[in-house]
């Protein structure tokens, strides 16, 4: 049975992954590693923590004696990596947090990782590391980031990102680590932490609540959703050749005020609101710093060589998203109370 490690697996797009292995491979021992920082919640994987095939280990990735220890008890066949600080505006308030757990925690992962598998012997694992298309920066009103974009990061929290990507890279340069990396566009869909636009929005939609929307609305982001990345870092994960990147995104941009205005509607809809009244939350809000203008992918590279295609029309995964959330109230509620809610009503009055 191939042991494979997954970081991050109970936060927003790592439950879905490991949830996707954990069914599909009988054949795998999953072990999730996660620290349960306030973004992780086992309650996400309730569904699955009785399966034979799933093990739950909490666990730092800072650590780095634990995370060797780690390896050196399991010998895991392959890893893939999610684990990290993922919110932008956070990174803005506390960037040494995610040099800790973006650049530290990886360069942890990859030690122990080499430590066991001695690539120069010939035996080998693969590192998968997942990453975010935000290192690429921003681009004007046209263009795609293809895998050949230069990296240009402007927040702490991509810089940290891509900070890790090319460690990553350099150990398969340098150490001869079987790598791969994916970069992709914005998810959405359930499980995710409602500190990000479209749960947030969501949340203070149900609870009549303002929709800060930051600067004028008027930048654009590529969404996907979220079991469109998890199907797309499967067959990655078992196709890819070793030392390769794919971007990963769904081609559907759209302004955060679009955005916004369509969830309205379809929250009218779903609340049995007239139609208009949601739209009348929307409040705009002081702009994020170093706010990127716009984000898109071509992921040409992903459809053609590994044949890998989102499944969802983004109208169709908004709708089903706003009701997995409407029907999921208990953990809604869970997360924003304690640690959440002192830290969203401290960056409300802040605005
Ligand atoms: P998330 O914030 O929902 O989950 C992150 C998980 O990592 C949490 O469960 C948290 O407890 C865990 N974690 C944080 N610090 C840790 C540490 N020191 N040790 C062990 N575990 C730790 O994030 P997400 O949105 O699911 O993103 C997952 C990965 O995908 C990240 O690497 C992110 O950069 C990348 N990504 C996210 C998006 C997106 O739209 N959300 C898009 C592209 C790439
Ligand atoms: O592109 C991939 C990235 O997408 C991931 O790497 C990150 O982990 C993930 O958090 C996400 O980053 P963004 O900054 O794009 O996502 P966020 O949901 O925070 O914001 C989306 C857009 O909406 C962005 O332009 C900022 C804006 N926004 C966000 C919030 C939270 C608002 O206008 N109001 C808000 O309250």
């Amino acid at each position: 049975m191939k042991k494979i490690l997954i970081t991050g697996g109970a936060g927003f797009i790592g439950s879905h992954v490991v949830r996707l292995f954990v069914n599909k491979y009988s054949g795998y021992q999953i072990f999730n590693l996660d620290k349960l920082t306030y973004a992780g919640n086992l309650a996400n994987l309730k569904d699955i923590e009785n399966k034979p095939n799933y093990t739950f280990i909490k666990g730092d990735i800072v650590d780095s004696e634990f995370i060797s220890k780690l390896f050196s008890e399991h010998k895991f066949d392959a890893v893939i990596h999610l684990a990290a600080e993922s919110h932008v505006d956070r990174s803005i308030s506390n960037p040494l947090e995610f040099v800790m757990t973006n650049v530290i925690g990886t360069v942890n992962l990859l030690n122990a990782a080499k430590t066991i598998w001695q690539p120069s012997t010939g035996n080998n694992g693969r590192f998968y590391h997942v990453s975010t298309d935000e290192v690429y920066g921003t681009l004007g009103e046209t263009g795609l980031f293809t895998e050949a974009t230069a990296y240009d990061p402007h927040s702490p929290y991509s810089a940290s990102k891509a900070s890790s990507d090319h460690f990553v890279r350099a150990y398969h340069d340098t150490f001869r680590i079987d790598i791969v990396i994916s970069n992709c566009s914005n998810n959405y869909g359930s499980y995710h932490f409602p500190e990000k636009l479209i749960p947030l929005s969501i949340y203070n939609i149900k609870n009549s609540k303002p929709i800060p929307v930051y600067g004028k609305g008027e930048n654009i982001r590529d969404w996907l959703f979220v079991e469109d990345h998890a199907r797309a870092i499967d067959v990655i994960f078992h196709k890819a050749k070793s030392g390769t990147t794919y971007n990963i995104g769904g081609h559907n941009e759209w302004t955060n005020i679009d955005l916004i205005r369509l969830l309205c509607k379809i929250m009218d809809k779903k609340l049995n609101r007239a139609e208009g009244e949601s739209a009348k939350l929307i409040t705009f809000v002081k702009d994020r710093a170093g706010h990127d203008l716009r984000y898109a992918i071509d992921s040409t590279k992903l459809q053609k060589e590994l044949g890998w295609t989102p499944s969802l029309q983004f109208e169709e995964g908004l709708e089903k998203t706003v009701e997995w959330f409407l029907s999921n109230e208990e953990w809604l509620n869970n997360v924003t109370s304690g640690e959440y809610k002192k830290y969203y009503e401290e960056q409300y009055t802040k605005r």
